[in-house]
């Protein structure tokens, strides 16, 4: 069926409906994950055609029982939606986003998300609220987890593959059984909340929104996304849930985005303690009349619209507008043909094939930061790991998972001990028998996620104990860190042998931890978010502007902190292997680039080490000079290449200056980059080597 025979279908039905019913669309209630809320009217709610969907319910059964009140008591039949929180997997659960991105394979993404699509249509879910694109550059915000890390090409390459994943590749616009629809979220720019604390207000000039934070948005609705969801925050004082300009203007008129809007939990609501609206009606007509489709939890229109839309004839006209976009999005479900869950696939949900996918994002997803050659340990070797984290089934999920899924979990210690003759002590004792100490340190999945922004993102005291104790016993230290952000890890850096961050790693995290210590699996990993010094560097990012004063070492009166050396601790793009790679220098073809020419760029990269392994070659833009001005580096192209021990391959790459210049209005169509032009080829964004050409 194509959108104009939805279309067609919802406006026959509309014309069946009354005004309260068309409201009644627009109303989503539900639990939280954070709590339920009283469900007894839920039931009532559906028969009388109150509400249109429903949040944060994943149990077969009961959606089952709603739906059926919706479709066989109420008095037009219309199904609901039921939406989740299907972040990273239902029940199975993969690595949180910001881990997975490090695999720098959105493929592995797409197909993570198609086995979620699965798991939480099987249980009647319809409607994930993922995948979160939001730009973060400071790891003091929690919700760090949640996205791709701080550049918009990682960002936007991830949030389309995602949506594919999530929505199936069909671009008629049907979801099919196995399938959901997508919500590309939080719109807009919520990971830039002021000092990282979450809810806060966002102030970004347009040079920013436009080449940093807006891109992996439009990526979403470019990949087709289905939905949209608002973000909590302001942005430049008008919060985004009643933005017209931000809505109406850059979303739909300006990207052609026509689905349903729905506001984050109770923000349409929100607008009042803004301070922008008088009071909840007012954030009802001001939500409404900025297209924001469907009103999370507010409560904001199922209480006002009614009275508001029989005194203004342009609220009528958007609540029919919008109520047809969430009748459009129930025919493209299919709910009207399939309203209920298949309860026979809920049996056989959980598959080793799913497990196995598991284990592979979860092995992509580990970052190996540092190894002096302790890495591999010699399978069966004997050792000893200590840390509360190496047995915590719940936290190895991350943020954004359900109760059921955590007793098949593999924890740090039960995937060690598949590998390696291992003990577990509280702290380091009677160590003459190991070979090596492996402390778990890091973040619970309480300290990560949501409302978890922290003010300082170094080790806790007793971790960085535990790894002092383990240093004195002379043993090998390895450390594995567990966290759903960039930890400030210096306190503990020279200490240990090797250090790696093994983020939350889902269902068979602990397993995928042992196959890279063991070189069952080389870690092949990089870091999609910059690793801070301290907390006080925080926003730090590879794409930094150069400044009038840009750092030079030993200079004074340059942009740099006196009190820490300058630059990240472990940048954007690092990660190691258990090999050694090296770069020729890079060539191009043309060291004058005409009109209509590309830039056709290679390098000859050769695995010098002893073992195969896997290199992620990236690439890095810079404009000389532009206005408004441009970063020093934007991640323009990479690709991952694995060689064998001796292997040599050329690695080419071909860039068009179009693609590559300032973007100056909302339709982020970048201009030609014109001038004086840098590209870096190399391992990470520190680590590359330049070339510089001109472009005409
Ligand atoms: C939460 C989150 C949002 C989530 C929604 C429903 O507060 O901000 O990401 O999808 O509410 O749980």
């Amino acid at each position: 069926m194509k959108d104009k025979e939805y279309v067609r279908k919802a406006r026959l039905l509309m014309r069946k409906m009354t005004l309260e019913e068309k409201i009644g669309q627009l109303n989503q209630v539900g639990a939280s994950i954070y709590g339920t809320t009283n469900e007894s009217g839920y039931e009532e709610m559906a028969k009388n055609g109150k509400v249109g969907s429903f949040l944060s319910l994943h149990d077969p059964e009961r959606c089952n029982k709603l739906q059926r009140i919706a479709v066989e008591q109420s008095r037009l039949g219309i199904p609901l939606i039921f939406a989740e929180d299907v972040i990273h997997g239902l029940k199975t659960v993969f690595p949180v986003p910001l881990a997975e991105s490090c695999s720098f394979e959105p493929e592995l993404a797409s197909r993570t998300a198609e086995v979620a699509a699965d798991e939480a249509s099987a249980c009647g879910v319809k409607w994930v609220f993922a995948p979160m694109t939001d730009i973060a550059r400071d790891a003091r915000w929690g919700r760090i987890a949640e996205g791709s890390g701080e550049d918009p090409y990682i960002g936007s390459l991830f949030a389309a593959a995602r949506v594919k994943g999530f929505q199936g590749g069909g671009n008629d616009g049907n979801i099919d059984e196995k399938h959901v629809a997508a919500c590309v979220k939080h719109f807009a720019c919520y990971g830039a909340a002021e000092s990282g604390k979450d809810y806060n207000t966002v102030q970004l000039s347009d040079n920013n929104l436009y080449n940093a934070y807006l891109p992996p948005y439009k990526a979403a609705v470019d990949a087709g996304v289905l939905t949209v969801m608002t973000a909590f925050n302001d942005l430049n004082g008008t919060p985004c849930t009643v933005n017209a300009p931000l809505i109406e203007g850059i979303l739909r008129k300006s990207w052609g985005f026509e689905g349903v809007v729905v506001s984050d939990w109770a923000a349409v609501a929100e607008a009042e303690y803004h301070g922008y609206c008088a009071d909840r009606k007012d954030c009802a007509a001001e939500a409404i009349k900025a297209g924001v489709t469907v009103d999370m939890m507010g409560h904001a229109y199922d209480t006002y619209l009614s009275d508001l839309a029989k005194k203004d004839g342009k609220i009528r006209r958007c609540i029919d507008e919008l109520c047809e976009q969430v009748l459009v999005l129930k025919y493209r479900l299919g709910l009207f043909d399939r309203p209920y869950a298949d309860l026979s696939r809920v049996k056989d949900l959980y598959s080793q094939e799913k497990l196995d996918l598991a284990a592979e994002a979860a092995r992509k997803s580990i970052v190996l930061l540092k190894n002096d050659g302790i890495l591999p340990l010699k399978r069966g070797a004997k050792v000893l790991v200590t840390g509360g984290l190496a047995t915590d089934k719940r936290s190895m999920l991350g943020c954004w998972c359900f109760p059921e899924t955590q007793e098949s979990t593999v924890d740090t210690l039960s995937g060690i001990k598949e590998k390696f003759a291992a003990d577990y002590a509280a702290v380091p004792v009677d160590i003459s028998r190991y070979s090596a100490i492996i402390c778990v340190v890091g973040e619970t999945n309480r300290e990560t996620g949501e409302a978890a922004s922290h003010a300082f993102i170094g080790l806790k005291e007793s971790d960085v104990a535990l790894v002092k104790a383990a240093k004195k016993t002379g043993l090998p230290v390895i450390a594995l860190v567990l966290s759903g952000r960039p930890l400030a890890l210096t306190e503990i850096n020279d200490d240990v042998n090797a250090l790696v961050e093994c983020w939350h790693l889902g269902s068979v995290g602990g397993r995928a931890i042992a196959d890279v210590l063991c070189g069952d699996f080389s870690p092949e990993g990089r870091l999609t978010a910059s690793f801070p010094r301290e907390t006080g560097q925080c926003p730090i990012y590879y794409s930094h502007f150069n400044t009038g004063r840009p750092y030079i070492a030993g200079q004074g009166c340059r942009c740099k902190f006196r009190d820490c050396d300058e630059g990240p601790l472990y940048p954007f793009g690092f990660g190691l292997t258990y090999t050694e790679f090296e770069y020729s220098e890079p060539t191009i073809e043309n060291a004058v680039i005409g009109k209509n020419d590309k830039i056709r760029l290679s390098v000859k990269l050769k695995n010098t080490g002893k073992v195969e392994g896997t290199e992620t070659v990236q690439v890095y833009f810079r404009q000389i000079s532009s206005k408004p001005i441009r970063p020093m580096k934007s991640l323009a192209a990479f690709k991952k290449v694995r060689l064998a021990a001796g292997e040599s391959r050329t690695v080419k790459f071909t860039l068009d200056p179009d693609d590559l210049g300032i973007i100056r209005t909302a339709a982020l169509k970048p201009e030609r980059a014109k001038g004086k032009c840098e590209i870096f080829v190399g391992a990470n964004s520190e680590d590359c080597k330049k070339i510089e050409f001109v472009t005409e």
